[in-house]
């Protein structure tokens, strides 16, 4: 066999099927070899991994990136070296950037500029609203991976017409869940009784708007062959709504939720102030059962993050008054990590972990087997884990411009140690190379 640029030994490879220990050969960036250990193959370059399991790179996807229009809040350049911290090797951007990407021209210059910052491949997701219909077909034939539907307006009474549109040009479409007009009353109402404390901010999202939004979407396309995302499922009611709809045989969508909502309530909101706020907000501990609950059976198909990073003056100005904190937590770093942690916790698996932080975003954004598996042809996209070591989450380690955290303090078993982008080391004992940024677009098979 040919030389080889990289070879990692020593490690157990875990996919969604199973744990097997295998030496991964590497060439031009993508897996080449897949061999049982002890043949002593030749490489450029040994990666010794015993001890350690190998993880093909996870997949976040949803992330916000503030880049460009909001960079005082993080710029692309920190963002991407934040997931290779965390073991993530693609991010799928969301597009309420500044100005948003809602045409092909935006589309062009966040992938002229984006590459010349990323360490990590990424995707982008492009906005659908009303005003922009005529643009869709065109964002999706220049690659976007998702067309995105963010505000009221969108999930209103254009809906289905947009629906319509991204499925005729082939696309996927990504919703959040909630249903946020009345929830707009409540927050006005509440600002008039002059309320600005958190329990009013909490009021003013009950958790049943996420299924009665999750309700009208899946009664609307029901009979339809539309393809779509739920966004972050936080709620007992908009899980059972989707395993019911699931159950009786609906196959064109998926759901998503965060590490957030497997390990967070509101008394977290109560506890940790401004710095914790975001959309959804932490729910019941009712809430949070029924989520694993999705996670064991199914029903939430995938793990990803909603990172959406906000700077600490503008979170600060909450504590005055709770309503003028920006909405939005980083959590890219972390979310390997918070949910290696369930791993030694005993509540999932390491394959199943797999499945829902690699495979399954992969799969279902049509970037799989070139991301999401190690498989021969593949790109060489991997995060070595240490599973025994532990590590307390500290605000001012964190590589996320705004370094904050709900989980600062908490000790976390199950550490990323190496990040692999196509077989160049990204991430080395918490170190993200100073290489130059090699991150590409990846987009979608149709
Ligand atoms: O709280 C949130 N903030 N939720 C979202 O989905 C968007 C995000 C943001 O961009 O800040």
């Amino acid at each position: 066999m040919e030389r080889l640029d990289t070879l990692v030994t020593g490690g157990k490879v875990v996919s969604s099927q199973g744990i097997q220990e295998l030496e991964i050969g590497i060439k031009k960036g993508r897996v080449y070899s897949l061999t049982a250990p002890g043949l002593q193959l030749e490489a450029a370059r040994i990666i010794e991994a015993k001890g350690r399991f190998v993880l093909p790179g996870c997949v976040d996807a949803h992330v916000h990136t503030r880049d460009p229009g909001l960079t005082h809040k993080e710029d692309f350049a920190t963002l991407a070296r934040a997931a290779a911290a965390g073991g993530i090797t693609t991010i799928m951007c969301q597009p309420n950037t500044v100005p948003p990407i809602n045409n092909v021209q935006m589309f062009m210059q966040v992938l002229e500029d984006w590459p010349k910052k990323s360490v990590v491949d990424f995707a982008i997701q492009a906005m659908a609203e009303p005003g922009n219909m005529g643009e869709i077909k065109g964002l999706l034939d220049a690659g976007a991976i998702s067309m995105e539907f963010i505000g009221a307006e969108s999930t209103g009474p254009m809906l289905m017409e947009i629906l319509r549109v991204v499925h005729e040009n082939g696309g996927l479409a990504g919703l959040s869940g909630g249903d946020g007009g009345y929830s707009q009353f409540i927050k006005r109402r509440s600002q008039e009784a002059g309320r600005k404390d958190m329990s009013a901010w909490i009021s003013a999202w009950p958790g049943v708007h996420e299924a009665v939004g999750v309700a009208r979407v899946l009664l609307l396309t029901e009979g339809t062959p539309y393809r779509f995302h739920f966004h972050m499922i936080t709620t007992r009611k908009a899980v059972e709504l989707i395993r019911q709809a699931k159950n009786n045989g609906r196959n064109t969508f998926t759901a998503e939720t965060s590490p957030n909502y497997l390990l967070l309530t509101e008394e977290d909101h109560l506890r940790l102030g401004p710095f914790s706020t975001v959309l959804p907000r932490f729910k019941t501990q009712d809430d949070v059962d029924a989520v694993w609950e999705g996670i064991f059976d199914g029903t939430i198909d995938l793990i990803d993050t909603d990172h959406a990073p906000h700077a600490r003056e503008e979170k600060e100005a909450g504590h005055q008054d709770i309503w003028k904190a920006p909405t939005g937590i980083p959590e890219i770093e972390l979310s390997l990590r918070l949910m290696l942690n369930e791993v030694n916790r005993n509540r999932l698996s390491l394959p199943r972990l797999v499945e829902l932080m690699v495979e399954a975003p992969a799969r279902e954004y049509g970037i799989y087997p070139q991301k999401g598996v190690l498989e021969i042809g593949s790109d060489a996209d991997m995060v070595i884990v240490e599973m025994e070591r532990e590590k307390a989450v500290e605000n001012g380690e964190l590589i996320t411009a705004p370094k904050y955290s709900p989980f600062h303090g908490v000790s976390l078993k199950g550490l990323p140690v190496m990040t692999l982008l196509r077989g160049q080391v990204i991430m080395e004992d918490g170190k993200v190379t100073a290489s130059p940024p090699r991150g590409n677009i990846v987009r979608p098979r149709r």
